[in-house]
């Protein structure tokens, strides 16, 4: 066989093209993915969201799910993971591991036969809110006791991806750092303790320090250490965790917590942050303007997709209804491409 394609394959290619163009233009802007992400046959991928589980209204969150369910459908893709970077449950959770909200607003709402891959979870600063108990042993208490994708096995915890062959490391940490008045201070908003804080950081570089065993290497966290949204940059994640991400050329900083999507670089700075925290709660209007500290940053509900092969990582915010908002990719010795939007 060469690899000309035959007559009959290009046929196929172009009936192909013209099912997918007419099945776009019926639809029209029904909510419809108009984005085709270009898939690469040896990428791995992975959706994720921040700020979703919300507790008033379920209209953001549901829109988002939708939207990814149509996005990983129109593109055939086949994610191996799904990243949920905090702020899991807002308001209440009565009940913990047994609240029926983790039917309706996890199981049901992200459903296995799109998302079929672990769910790796982080705690946002709601998690640490004690409504009526510990929230945060809840979480942790469904990855240990029920047999479901939701997976979180401490507070920090290590994962490599995908599973078999994997293309890059994940350090996935817990950013509520101890409130300056003490653990008590803030009523209901607990945090780690200082102790736990020290220890973190401790695993943290001594995870960095270990010889790479892929080509890649993200830390997660649902705080932003740089953000053009309302909750600014972070003091205290700029102190502890910033110099390590610098020394150790950490390539990419995922995290939520403002209610927008960002993707801001700074100059000289090995570490690319992406910001994914419009999946489902209220929105929150930008505080520093894009064109002045960007390259992106958007107010809107959304999630994103992150593409690995060994060249390159592949980073897309879309929006409700699965449109490419930014796209960007970054080589393995950090060479940054915006793509086309
Ligand atoms: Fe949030
Ligand atoms: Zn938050």
């Amino acid at each position: 066989m060469t690899s000309q394609a035959s007559p009959s394959s290009s046929r196929r290619r172009f009936l192909k093209q013209t099912f997918a163009f007419s099945a776009l233009a019926t639809l029209g802007s029904a909510g419809v993915p108009a984005f085709a992400a270009p898939v690469h046959p040896d990428a791995a991928d992975l959706l994720f969201i921040g700020d979703w589980g919300y507790d008033t209204d379920h209209t953001g969150q549901t829109a988002v799910a939708a939207g990814m369910a149509g996005y990983i459908r129109h593109n055939a893709l086949h994610p191996q993971a799904f990243l949920l970077l905090g702020d899991n449950w807002y308001g209440d959770l009565t009940g913990g591991a047994h609240s029926a909200r983790w039917q309706s607003q996890f199981e049901q709402m992200y459903p296995v036969d799109t998302f079929n891959c672990p769910a790796y979870a982080i705690l946002g600063n709601h998690d640490y809110q004690i409504y009526p108990e510990s929230k945060v042993d809840a979480e942790l208490e469904y990855a240990r006791t029920r047999p479901t994708r939701w997976t979180m096995p401490a507070r920090w915890y290590r994962f490599d991806f995908p599973a078999h062959k994997p293309l890059i490391t994940f350090l996935a940490l817990d950013s509520n750092m101890p409130h300056p008045r003490g653990p008590q201070a803030a009523g209901r908003n607990f945090t780690l303790t200082d102790e736990q804080r020290t220890g973190q950081l401790a695993w943290l570089e001594n995870e960095l320090q270990k010889p790479r065993s892929t080509p890649f290497l993200a830390v997660l966290g649902h705080h932003p250490i740089y953000s053009d949204g309302p909750h600014g940059d972070h003091p205290v994640l700029i102190r502890d965790w910033d110099p390590l991400f610098r020394k150790h050329n950490v390539q990419l900083y995922l995290a939520g917590h403002d209610h927008d999507l960002q993707h801001l670089e700074f100059e000289g700075h090995p570490t690319s942050f992406f910001l994914s925290g419009g999946g489902g709660a209220d929105l929150y209007d930008l505080k520093i303007n894009p064109a002045q500290r960007g390259p992106y940053a958007q107010k809107v509900y959304g999630f994103s997709h992150l593409s690995v092969t060994r060249e390159a990582l592949t980073l897309r915010h879309l929006d409700a209804n699965g449109r490419l908002l930014h796209a960007f990719s970054k080589s393995a010795k950090g060479a940054i491409s915006i793509l086309p939007a």
